[in-house]
Formats: structure tokens, C-alpha cells, sequence
């Protein structure tokens, strides 16, 4: 059964609701036969990368970059991970206070040197997530979900 990797480090209510409704869409029941997992960031390993068969990012901004833990993770993953999983599928959720694009480029640029497929535009909220934004988070994870479905 094809696999679904969320891996997210979410310190705090704002990135935890927009995780919550990114699962909620990965689970949607309009889309059978694709298992999910969940693996905080710093829990995250390479075995986790390779035996899933896409991918689901979630950060805030942190100092005008990923936060510290996602960068860790895609730093113990990128060699170990980097020949077997090209152009597999992946989505990207961020969350900062007021700019968000240090961290969008920095994403943008190790997942092109992983040869990651992107699969829809990023969904990046500042400021307090409104219903829209957690609905768009929804949708990012259904679509995720049913790029894997066979
Ligand atoms: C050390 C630190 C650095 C941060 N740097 C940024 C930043 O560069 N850009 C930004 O928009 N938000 C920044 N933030 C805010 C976080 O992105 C924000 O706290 C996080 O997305 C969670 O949102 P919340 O605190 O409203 O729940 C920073 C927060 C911390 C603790």
C-alpha cells in the first residue's frame, strides 16, 4: 500500500491547527488505500523517507529560515535518501509571525537538489490561520493523499 510521510515540527497552537487539518485531508475517506504516518521532525529518519512514497512538509519560519528541526531532518535524510527517492511527490505547509520566504526558498532548494515533485502550491499562513487556510491545509493533504492512491 503506497505511503503517506507527514513530517512537521509544530511548536505551538498556530502550525499545530494547520498540521491537524492536513491530516484530517490526508484521511479523507474520498481517497482509499493509502497509509498514513506522522513523524515529528526530530524523530524523523532516512528508513522513514524511503519506505514512504510521498511527502508532506510542515515548519514555521524561524529566523528567516525552516526551523532548526526540519532543517535537521532534511539534513540526516539528504544523502541517505537523496538516489532512491527522486521525483518522488511532495507537499510543503509553512507558518510564520509576518514573512514566511526565507524559509519557502530554503524548502524550494533542498527539495529541487532532492529532486522532489512538487504537487501543489506550498500553503504558507501568517498571522492567526483563518477557516480559509486551514481549509486550504485540508485540501493539501487530500491532494497529496490521492496523488498516491493507485
Ligand atoms: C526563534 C523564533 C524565530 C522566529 N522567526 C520568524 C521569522 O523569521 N519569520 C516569521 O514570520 N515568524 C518567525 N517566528 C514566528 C514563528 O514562525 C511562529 O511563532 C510560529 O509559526 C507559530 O506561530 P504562533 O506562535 O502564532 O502559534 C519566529 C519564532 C521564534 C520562536
Amino acid at each position: 500500500m503506497p505511503r503517506l510521510l507527514v513530517v512537521h515540527h509544530t511548536p505551538s497552537p498556530a502550525v499545530h491547527s494547520m498540521l491537524d487539518k492536513v491530516l484530517e485531508g490526508a484521511a479523507t475517506p474520498q481517497v482509499t488505500g493509502v497509509e498514513l504516518v506522522s513523524r515529528a521532525a526530530l524523530t524523523a529518519s532516512p528508513v522513514d523517507v524511503l519506505e514512504a512514497d510521498g511527502y508532506l512538509l510542515g515548519s514555521p519560519a524561524n529566523l528567516g529560515y525552516l526551523s532548526g528541526a526540519l532543517k535537521h531532518f532534511f539534513d540526516t535524510i539528504y544523502y541517505p535518501c537523496l538516489n532512491e527517492t527522486a521525483r518522488r511527490p511532495f507537499g510543503l505547509f509553512l507558518h510564520g509571525n509576518d514573512d514566511c520566504a526565507g524559509a519557502l526558498a530554503a524548502a524550494a532548494k533542498i527539495t529541487t537538489g532532492l529532486s522532489w515533485r512538487q504537487i501543489s502550491e506550498p500553503v504558507v499562513v501568517t498571522g492567526a490561520p483563518s477557516t480559509e487556510d486551514l481549509d486550504r491545509c485540508w485540501e493539501l493533504g487530500a491532494v497529496a493523499a490521492a496523488t498516491l492512491e493507485r
